[in-house]
């Protein structure tokens, strides 16, 4: 993924992912402790890698523990830097991490592992994060599901968001997402309007691969770590069938 200047409306500014990554993470980082105590991790150190503007590091080191968060964008590190100097943040790419036995859990969550184009890059990415756990440490990745998005052909409509957030930047967005069989990815639009006049003011579009549950066992086994589940989402249910998301518990062999 490049990093272009931003639009001032694009999803992908700082200032606009803030919007939702602040309103997600208290929701999500109480179910992710949970996550982990099921799997035996209470406290220790962890990475959020492709922390975005970094609000789930704020949430996890509130509830004690020791967070750092990576992100290849810089302008999101800059602003997690920014906005909470205390906290560990650093620009890195998944694909280049070097740390070594240095954290008991990773976290790669809201589709990270998607970022990777070829297997190649996922097995490496993968074996990164391998090395960079202690014995017994644990990897969580989370991303969309495809059989929603195969299954469940609803997801092709276009919906307007005219939210309060976005109604506070002056804006409606145009939501489009599709999937392209023949390179077995998904293509998400948001085309964004002024309120006032209609006017368009921005296109962000993101083409990233997709992960059926029975290959991403096989990448995770083939990078050195026993899976102890997938499931549906962030929230554990059992089942993927109809479930937007996806999750997978590795652990360090
Ligand atoms: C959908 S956002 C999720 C951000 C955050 N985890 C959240 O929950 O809001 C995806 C993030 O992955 C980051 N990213 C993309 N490629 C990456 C890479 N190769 N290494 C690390 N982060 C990457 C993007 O910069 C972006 O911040």
């Amino acid at each position: 993924m490049t990093y272009r200047r931003y639009s001032k409306y694009s999803i992908e500014n700082p200032r606009v992912w803030a919007i939702g990554q602040d309103k997600d993470a208290p929701l999500e980082v109480p179910q992710l402790i949970q996550l982990l105590k099921n799997y035996g991790i209470r406290k220790g150190n962890l990475l959020d890698m492709g922390c975005g503007v970094g609000s789930h590091v704020y949430e996890f080191s509130k509830k004690g523990f020791e967070a750092r968060g990576e992100d290849a964008d810089p302008a999101k590190i800059t602003f997690a830097q920014e906005r909470w100097p205390e906290l560990d943040f650093g620009v890195g790419d998944m694909r280049k991490l070097d740390a070594v036995k240095r954290y008991g859990a990773i976290l790669c969550i809201n589709s990270i592992l998607v970022f990777n184009e070829t297997n190649q890059e996922v097995l490496q990415t993968l074996k990164n994060f391998h090395r960079a756990l202690k014995k017994k440490g644990l990897l969580i990745v989370e991303m969309s599901n495809p059989f929603h998005y195969i299954k469940d052909k609803s997801f092709k409509e276009t919906f307007v968001d005219r939210g309060k957030d976005r109604r506070a930047f002056g804006l409606k967005v145009d939501y489009e997402e599709d999937v392209n069989p023949d390179r077995q990815t998904m293509i998400s639009k948001r085309t964004f309007y002024r309120l006032d006049n209609e006017k368009k003011v921005g296109v962000f579009r993101k083409e990233t691969r997709m992960f059926f549950p029975q290959e991403l066992q096989f990448f995770l086994e083939q990078a050195g770590f026993s899976v102890e589940g997938i499931f549906g989402g962030i929230g554990g249910r059992k089942g993927l069938r109809g479930a937007r998301r996806i999750l997978a518990v590795g652990r360090k062999k």
